[in-house]
């Protein structure tokens, strides 16, 4: 894990992201290969899933529905417990990650 991440430094600052604080897609494509892909997917995501897509969808929508699941003000019992574990970073990472995609 401890390579996976000192690894995703050395490939974000190869590819020219500077800030620290920029959102992290390798990060993000770990958060969504492990947990929102059996829903989601990942790879082309979502063609013909009984899910919402996400791939290339607007950061800000799909950031400000995983709060909205996060602090329940909008519902679903699947949703409702995947967010509450998210932190924003995690939030942001995969995000950043799902809305750089091809839909
Ligand atoms: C067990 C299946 C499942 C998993 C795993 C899952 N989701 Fe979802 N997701 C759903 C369902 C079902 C909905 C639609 C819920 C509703 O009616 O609001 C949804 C909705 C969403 C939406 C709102 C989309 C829209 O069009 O408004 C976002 C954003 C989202 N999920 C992100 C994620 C992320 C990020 C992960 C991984 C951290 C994830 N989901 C994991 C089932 C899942």
């Amino acid at each position: 894990m401890r390579l996976f991440a000192l690894s995703s430094v050395l490939i974000a600052s190869l590819c020219g992201i500077q800030s620290a604080n920029a959102a992290n897609i390798y990060a993000g494509h770990a958060i969504a290969a492990a947990v929102c892909a059996q829903c989601h997917g990942i790879v082309n995501p979502s063609a013909g899933a009984p899910f919402p897509p996400l791939a290339g969808r607007d950061a800000e929508y799909l950031k400000s529905a995983l709060k909205q699941y996060r602090d329940k003000t909008r519902e679903s019992d699947i949703m409702n417990n995947i967010a509450g574990s998210l932190s924003d970073k995690d939030i942001n990472n995969v995000i950043a990650y799902y809305s750089r995609l091809k839909p």
